[in-house]
């Protein structure tokens, strides 16, 4: 619709400009566009935050963090450039008045002839019916049609509520307007997980119940909450991470080929996998799921404190810092394999990657041999911190024996001289684009509530009790009471 709008210069407003988000990932990235000179001439930034700044101030809090995110790669130069095109604004989310001021700022004459603007709720979800209403309220939703709202997840915090942002939202946008962003989609080895399954013949044949014995998606981040608690305690990792981004990836590894590589025929194999996945009955959420959260212990040698000691948590809080859960998907290709799904903080390494495990052969053929039983073949898709691909294979060792050692056929895509992306700006560039393609359609936010939603309603009513496991390591073993077979486990290295 207004795609072609894009190309000309746009406003771009930040809402929660000093939160933990802007300024860990917006800003850096928004740097890197400028970097890359992406960032159409004209297009100007205003930041949207509570503390006493003006332009100035706003500013050099910019600076000093963008110091300190890119090292190496901060540039003096670029950086100047990019904060020329920032102006700061001071408010709060629900007073009207700031919505004003905002309208009287956008409608400043500059170099540019800003067209359209895009609006980033980079804020807390429970913020978000206030924005779009008082968007609304000050004129600024309309003319209808024209501008852009991104909304970072979590979409809702339940089912219902998803859906009552949903109906909110469309009152005064329209779904070409929405950009839902869950920015795992814009990691380079989840869209380079759609070329290695779709383009090589080599792997789709593999890819289904009858090659593949369980797959695990793993999101393990070092870090703990920060200073998030305020929205943290209230979320949990259910809802911050296996809701939205480990779900995104369970639909890019288990959809069928869409018939066109475009936004909605993608979205439509994405959707069919979520209405696959077996619903979880109440009775059986302790079978499929676990949750647990982080005391103290210690990352790289540093001691850290426990869940219940950060800044802002609720005394006895009992919210998941940690949750696995297994889904099984009941269709054709994939019934009776089993998806182990786990993410956590303060766990022993910052990895995220999918794991599947192949099935043995059918016959041990070298059961006679020194070799005895052959371990099963694993195809490894790291996202983070490698973003590389990897199939292990056994071959025969060299020598009179028969033994056998793994080797991993690498097919790792990037050179050496190659940067990897952050996924930002990937994401934010094809907001300025108007493309949808990597963005979530509501149906998939809908279907993945409805997965997790058995899972959601009986920890909201079980709380005396909450499994613990020491920072640094790698979560209970309570967990691996999830696994099928006796000969499964977690895979924790590359
Ligand atoms: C965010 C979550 O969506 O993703 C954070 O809110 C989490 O809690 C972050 O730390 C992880 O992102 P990444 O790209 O560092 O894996």
């Amino acid at each position: 619709m207004n795609d072609q709008l894009t190309e000309f210069p746009c406003s771009f407003v930040i809402f929660g400009a000093t939160g933990n988000l802007a300024s860990k990932k917006l800003i850096p990235a928004l740097c890197r566009l400028e970097e890359a000179e992406r960032l159409p001439d004209g297009m100007q930034f205003i930041a949207i935050g509570r503390r006493e700044w003006d332009d100035d101030g706003w500013k050099d809090h910019m600076r000093s963090l963008l110091r300190e995110k890119l090292q190496d790669r901060f540039n003096e130069t670029v950086c100047e450039r990019f904060a020329a095109r920032f102006s700061y604004l001071r408010g709060e989310l629900h007073e009207l008045d700031m919505y004003q001021r905002l309208g009287a700022e956008l409608s400043r004459p500059r170099s540019g002839v800003c067209s359209n603007v895009i609006f980033y709720l980079s804020i807390k979800p429970t913020d978000f019916p206030s924005v779009i209403k008082n968007l609304d309220k000050s004129g600024l939703s309309r003319p209808r049609g024209l501008h852009r709202v991104v909304v970072e997840k979590p979409f809702g915090e339940d089912i219902e509520s998803a859906q009552a942002l949903n109906r909110l939202l469309h009152e005064h946008f329209d779904e070409q307007q929405i950009f839902r962003i869950d920015h795992y989609l814009g990691k380079d080895t989840v869209q380079n997980l759609l070329v290695f399954r779709f383009a090589n013949t080599l792997i789709e044949p593999l890819w289904n119940r009858n090659f593949i014995d369980h797959i695990q998606i793993t999101a393990a981040e070092t870090m703990g909450i920060e200073n998030r608690a305020d929205y943290y305690d209230k979320a949990g990792a259910l809802r911050d991470m296996l809701q939205n981004h480990l779900m995104q990836l369970l639909t890019v590894v288990a959809m069928e080929p869409p018939p066109v590589f475009d936004a909605d025929a993608l979205r439509d194999e994405k959707v069919k996998v979520l209405r696959s996945v077996r619903p979880i009955s109440m009775r059986s959420v302790n079978a499929h799921s676990f949750r647990a959260q982080y005391a103290a212990g210690s990352i790289d040698g540093m001691s850290v404190p426990g869940y219940q000691a950060e800044p802002g948590v609720e005394p006895k809080s009992i919210t998941e810092t940690f949750v696995a859960a297994k889904f099984y998907i009941d269709n054709w290709r994939w019934r009776g394999v089993p998806f182990y799904l786990r993410t956590g903080k303060r766990l022993k390494e910052a990895k995220s990657m999918v794991a599947i495990r192949l099935r043995h052969p059918p016959q041990q053929l070298f059961r006679s041999t020194p070799l005895e039983v052959v371990s099963p073949n694993w195809i490894i898709l790291s996202i983070q911190p490698e973003d590389c691909m990897r199939m292990e294979v056994h071959v025969k060792q060299p020598g009179l024996e028969m033994n056998t050692r793994v080797i991993s056929l690498n097919a790792s895509y990037r050179r050496e001289d190659e940067m990897p992306l952050d996924a930002y700006e990937t994401l934010l560039l094809d907001v300025v684009h108007g493309d949808r393609t990597l963005f979530i359609r509501f149906d998939e936010v809908e279907w993945a509530w409805r997965v997790v939603d058995p899972i959601v309603k009986s920890w909201a009513v079980e709380r005396d009790f909450i499994h613990t496991y020491a920072a640094g390591t790698w979560g209970p073993l309570e967990a691996n009471r999830l696994f099928d077979d006796e000969d499964q486990d977690w895979r924790n290295y590359l």
